[in-house]
């Protein structure tokens, strides 16, 4: 709010509940802007800043209804609303068409999740009736809610990091988990139950984002979440998977052999990736920028292809970025450039570092991607519970 200035106002949407089959929900999954700025996790809600006001946060939530709760289960309501999330106000949801123009009322400027066509109707609705109802009101000007938000985000507090640091280690021990479970023959969708069985098992009852278990050349697939072939004696598996820990992700790939051992190729492969990773490594450090690790990522990873005598550009055999900020999303919000320049790595902030290589001719895709914290001093591997040394993968899976 302080951010926002004088004459402003911010409203900020619950994510809409979705759909996997007619009425059959996907489970609900708070927006993570909502959630971050309220941790408040129910459907159905609204929240309006207003700063300088005699009430400067107001919570539109669902309202208590018996006969619903029993189909559903409770709701927070609007009493628990006030009394334990930090709303000064809060008001049944049914209310918002009548209560909300008088919010906007005398409104320079307004918040809100920019893109989202749904809500833009709405939005004049609301807005046209503040002006009918206040004299002398000019339309006010709209701006996106998320550059604020997303810059308070890049930056974990104490607390936050606690939560990367528990959702990074759970997924670092399915991981090795998954090493030592992996047999030929097995489907990829079995192993990727595996991982989420795991996740449940030590606390997280959520999944980051679907598994990518790629065997063969399915490695090479970036984004394969079919997980539908067998797992193959002789091919190397890549698995990306991370658990979501009380709203807060893990993204971490490793790359291992179905049997349990690398073949000399695989393992030259495996080495050229695993250079990369350190020499980005180096580059996690404050002061640091993304710009500095891809030159150290792509460096090495042109010597490595040198080395593996692969003809053509480095963009055919690496085809993403080294890596991004992760959170609240897997994808962090968190901008990329500030004022133009490169955004300059600081504590506190949190990041993935994934270089990787897929040899589509050699039906071998490799990636080792960990989460990684930058501090005062560097950086700390948030995910190091899990293995990345071609050796030490082979002892544990031994
Ligand atoms: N799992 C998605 C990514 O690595 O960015
Ligand atoms: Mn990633
Ligand atoms: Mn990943």
């Amino acid at each position: 709010m302080q951010q926002m200035g004088a004459d402003t106002v911010a409203i900020i949407f619950s994510a809409p509940p979705t759909y996997r089959s007619r009425d059959s929900e996907y489970a609900y999954r708070q927006n993570s802007d909502f959630y971050y700025l309220t941790g408040f996790c129910e459907a159905h809600a609204v929240l309006i800043l207003s700063p300088g006001t005699s009430t400067p946060v107001t919570l539109f939530n669902q309202a208590p209804d018996p006969k619903m709760e029993q189909w559903t289960g409770p709701r927070i309501g609007q009493q628990d609303a006030v009394n334990h999330y930090g709303v000064d106000a809060a008001f049944s949801i049914d209310q918002i068409d009548e209560k909300l123009p008088a919010l906007l009322a005398n409104k320079k400027l307004i918040y809100f999740p920019w893109g989202e066509n749904s809500i833009r109707e709405r939005m004049s609705k609301w807005i046209k009736q503040a002006m009918q109802n206040t004299r002398y009101m000019p339309w006010p000007d709209l701006t996106a809610l998320q550059k604020l938000i997303e810059t308070m985000r890049l930056i974990k507090s104490p607390e936050e990091i606690e939560l990367l640091k528990e959702s990074a280690r759970i997924s670092a021990h399915a991981h090795n988990h998954a090493m030592q479970f992996i047999k030929p023959g097995m489907m990829e969708y079995q192993l990727a139950g595996e991982y989420i069985h795991q996740f449940t098992q030590h606390g997280a009852r959520d999944i980051a984002y679907l598994p990518i278990v790629g065997g063969g050349k399915n490695a090479c697939i970036l984004h394969y979440i079919a997980n539908n072939d067998v797992l193959r004696d002789g091919d190397l598996v890549l698995v990306d998977a991370g658990c979501e820990y009380q709203y807060y992700c893990a993204d971490i790939s490793r790359t291992f052999p179905v049997n349990g051992r690398f073949t000399d190729t695989q393992r030259a492969v495996y080495n050229a990736v695993l250079n990369a990773y350190l020499a980005g490594l180096e580059k996690m450090k404050p002061g640091s920028d993304w710009t500095f690790v891809r030159s150290a990522v792509d460096e090495s990873l042109k010597l490595g292809l040198r080395d593996l005598k692969l003809p053509g550009e480095l963009s055919e055999y690496f085809m993403h970025g080294p890596g991004h900020w992760l959170g609240l999303d897997v994808h962090d919000a968190g901008p990329y450039k500030i004022d133009e320049k490169p955004t300059i790595f600081k504590p506190g902030m949190v990041l993935t570092l994934e270089p990787g290589l897929y040899i589509n001719d050699w039906q071998i895709g490799i990636r080792i991607e960990d989460d990684i914290l930058i501090t005062e001093q560097g950086h700390e591997v948030l995910s190091k519970d899990s293995p990345i040394l071609p050796e030490d993968i082979e002892q544990l899976m031994r």
